[in-house]
């Protein structure tokens, strides 16, 4: 049993987990992102037990050996279960207004996601709408992802502004994380992607626009510390190599981590330039080649996939996530949840994952969980079950692990402990609507 403190009498703490068939720690003393054939490795106790107080994990191990040294009034029993860390969710659009649902028929109907744009629609036209809400408007519709993200098990997640686009507008899409960040149990790390689409004010004169970007938005956001992460769309039409290097480092100078869109729609060279500038993930990566790739694992950085976002594109392309691990990239797998690509729930990110780009289970939960913390820097907080860590915790209704992924398509969660709390419990819900016999009469 891994712990902090011993003593011989039972000590007290707020919260035990036992008899879960499999607890999946994803412990790991390098404290470094899990590559190549690690990223298979779960640390995984069979009849393990948790001992959680004042929000933090005190205990791991052997149900047996947790029971005999702590004691709680609350104990949950995950008997037939799985237990692991609270999933990270490393990229995600969370705040904006309104819906695209009539551009999902145009896409069904063949039209490319890029064209949308140019016409105006996709991202430019969410902007338009997010400018157009209010504050306590955006707060409403960030609260119900979350909900929605909370209740599948995600405990820590990262959330980027863009679709406001004005130094004005991007400020209020942070401040509206901020707000969520202290309304909501689930934790936000926010990312400033100011050039995620070049506005229409600024059609004609791009340039003017990163200016404004760099030199305009990131102070001020930076001022405020509204932002941890700087990100850019890098894509053909939108950002290109030298534009997203100036709006990164420019981010950098001022202390906000870069991280890239990269290669999602062409090979621009997106990976290459992530290793370049030091970024701490590359996302997407559907089109990088093979020497951005080795150029990535040679620096460290995360290859962040987004499966479901390939999912939207109906372009029946995803990352190749299986030579990036062979070439030594750690890979962390995120919803991307936006209007384009509307999915709060990480289990079916995991469920594409091993179907469309061939992760095992085991891969893909050591990609949504610790791999996932290091892509926003939280990997001393989150990610895995150890003495120290915040006691973010899913129970998952399955016997093992290697049904992650073989079920999917509905929430597995049975519990969901955020700092120590518990704050989803399924169990208690179905037994409101599973009617006893007595009242059938
Ligand atoms: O990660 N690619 C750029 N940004 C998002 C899509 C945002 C949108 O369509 O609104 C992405 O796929
Ligand atoms: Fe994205």
């Amino acid at each position: 049993m891994s712990r902090r403190v011993k003593s011989r009498t039972r000590e007290k703490v707020d919260l035990l987990i036992v008899n879960a068939d499999e607890l999946l720690t994803l412990a790991d003393e390098s404290q470094k992102p899990r590559t190549g054939k690690r990223m298979q490795e779960l640390g995984i106790i069979r009849d393990g037990g948790v001992a959680m107080k004042e929000g933090r994990i005190v205990a791991v191990g052997k149900t047996a050996d947790v029971a005999r040294t702590f004691k709680a009034e609350n104990v949950i029993s995950a008997n037939g279960e799985v237990v692991l860390p609270g999933f990270v969710d490393p990229h995600t659009h969370l705040v904006f207004a309104g819906s695209r649902e009539d551009e999902f028929q145009m896409r069904i109907a063949g039209a490319p996601y890029l064209e949308i744009l140019k016409a105006g629609g996709g991202i430019l036209r969410t902007v338009k709408e997010t400018r157009r809400a209010s504050f306590e408007k955006l707060v409403e519709n960030g609260t119900k992802a979350l909900d929605a993200m909370l209740e599948h098990g995600t405990t820590t997640i990262e959330a980027k502004s863009g679709y406001g686009l004005t130094t004005k507008d991007e400020m209020k899409m942070l401040e509206v994380v901020q707000r969520l960040n202290q309304l909501h149990s689930a934790d936000i790390v926010p990312t400033f992607l100011g050039a995620h689409a070049i506005p229409p004010e600024y059609s004609n004169s791009p340039q003017d626009y990163v200016s404004l970007v760099t030199e305009e938005m990131i102070p001020k956001v930076t001022a405020k510390g509204l932002a941890e992460f700087c990100d850019v769309f890098c894509e053909k039409g939108v950002f290109n190599l030298e534009q997203t290097r100036r709006i990164l480092n420019a981010g950098k100078n001022s202390g906000l981590k870069p991280k890239v869109h990269a290669d999602e729609m062409s090979r621009l060279g997106g990976a290459e330039l992530a290793a370049g500038i030091g970024a701490v993930s590359a996302d997407h990566m559907l089109f990088s080649s093979k020497e951005g790739i080795e150029a990535m694992a040679d620096k460290g950085v995360i290859a962040t996939l987004l499966p479901a976002a390939a999912f939207s594109l109906m372009t029946n392309r995803y990352a190749d996530a299986r030579a990036m691990i062979n070439l030594g990239v750690p890979i962390a797998l995120g919803t991307d949840f936006n209007p384009n690509c509307w999915i709060e729930n990480q289990q079916l990110i995991i469920a594409l994952a091993c179907h469309f780009m061939k992760l095992t289970p085991a891969e893909a939960i050591t990609a949504a969980t610790i791999n996932a913390a290091h892509a926003i820097s939280r990997e001393k907080e989150v990610g895995s079950l150890e003495p120290g860590k915040k006691a973010d915790v899913t129970i998952l209704d399955i016997p093992n692990h290697k049904c992650l992924g073989y079920r999917f398509g509905v929430n597995l969660v049975d519990k969901v402990i955020k700092s120590g709390r518990l704050v989803i419990d399924m169990e208690a819900n179905r037994n409101e609507f599973r009617i006893l016999d007595e009242q059938k009469m």
